[in-house]
């Protein structure tokens, strides 16, 4: 039994000895370096090359790295009937919450502006925000999306959320489907992003979803760069329909040196960290998937491919 890691690694070698540490006799190889394509019977994968991953005829499984697939799914040749398995984990989620909890208290805080008051030596208090007041609005209610919308709510904040099907939650004000997107927006002072990318949610963060929003909300946007129309942003900046952004993904990754983004003053940029994959945490699952597929038996997390995520 062959395992492939295919695409980008930061480092394959903290991968091998992560997954060894539970499976020592699992075989290993890195892309290119493979000695026979018909030994491969599974792939771990961020950013697969096009066209590769349909050359291995013994493969049982296609492993995300990452919570996301949309990096596997726009392979136009990947094989049919292939189960495509992502990554839950409670590092990746506790990560993710962290990240957007910090982004929405420096926005709710004020310290942005306190930052800028440093900057000029003004020993100023600005008005106290009331915490009931501020709306925050999750797009997106999955494993991620709903563990910070939780979070958000034991701090006292008055937390909404949207969804492709309908949900019901304890003080959580539940929206889904197109039909109530804008009555999901009309009250978002934040709104965080964290949808999959599907040809339904790329783009989703334009111009008429800005125009949708109370004046001057502010936008985390931790899912992808593609769903940000980048210069709708920068427009919606300058006339103040948003008050500022705090970006963790890029149409382009790494982003450009010469960005507009970089030095914007309403935008705060991390080069995808938000919540960042941490082998030795995830490998078991990764083996228990490894393990299942090879036996026939049913995978956890599969990914349901007509629905993009
Ligand atoms: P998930 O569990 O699959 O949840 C996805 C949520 O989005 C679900 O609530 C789903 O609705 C909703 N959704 C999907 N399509 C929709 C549509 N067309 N309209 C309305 N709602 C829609 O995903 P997750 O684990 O929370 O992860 C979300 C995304 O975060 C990943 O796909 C990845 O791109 C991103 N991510 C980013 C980082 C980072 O470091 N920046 C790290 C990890 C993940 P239903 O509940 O109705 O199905
Ligand atoms: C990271 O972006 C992920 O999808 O886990």
């Amino acid at each position: 039994m062959t395992l492939l890691l295919l695409g980008e690694f930061e480092n394959p070698e903290i991968w091998i000895s992560a997954l060894k540490t539970y499976q020592p006799e699992l075989k290993i190889e890195v892309y290119p370096n493979f000695t026979n394509s018909s030994e491969i019977n599974a792939v771990l994968a961020w950013m697969p090359p096009l066209g590769v991953i349909e050359q291995f005829p013994n493969l049982k499984v296609i492993i995300s790295t990452g919570a996301g697939v949309d990096h596997i799914l726009r392979d136009p040749n990947l094989p049919a009937n292939i189960p495509i398995v992502r990554l839950v984990d409670g590092s990746l989620t506790s990560q993710m919450s962290e990240y957007i909890l910090l982004a929405v208290l420096q926005y709710h805080r004020q310290f942005i502006t306190y930052k800028t008051q440093q900057n000029q030596g003004l020993w100023q208090g600005l008005s106290p925000r009331n915490t009931a007041n501020c709306t925050v609005g999750i797009l997106g209610l999955g494993v991620l999306g709903l563990d910070i919308a939780q979070k958000l709510k034991m701090m006292g904040f008055a937390v909404r959320g949207w969804s492709r099907t309908p949900k019901v939650l304890d003080k959580i004000n539940c929206f889904s489907g197109e039909e109530e997107f804008k009555l999901f927006l009309s009250e978002c002072e934040v709104l965080v992003c964290l949808l999959p990318l599907t040809p339904e949610t790329e783009g989703i963060l334009n111009q008429n979803t800005f125009s949708a929003l109370p004046q001057g909300a502010y936008l985390i946007n931790v899912a992808r760069g593609k769903h940000l129309v980048e210069e709708d942003l920068l427009n919606a900046l300058k006339s103040g329909q948003l008050s500022g952004a705090c970006l963790d993904v890029f149409q382009i990754e790494p982003l450009p040196k010469d960005h507009l983004f970089w030095t914007h003053p309403k935008i705060i940029i991390t080069p995808h960290i938000a919540a960042k994959t941490i082998p030795a945490c995830v490998a078991p699952q990764i083996i228990d998937a490894i393990n299942k597929s090879q036996a026939g038996l049913l995978l956890n997390h599969t990914v349901d491919v007509s629905r993009g995520y």
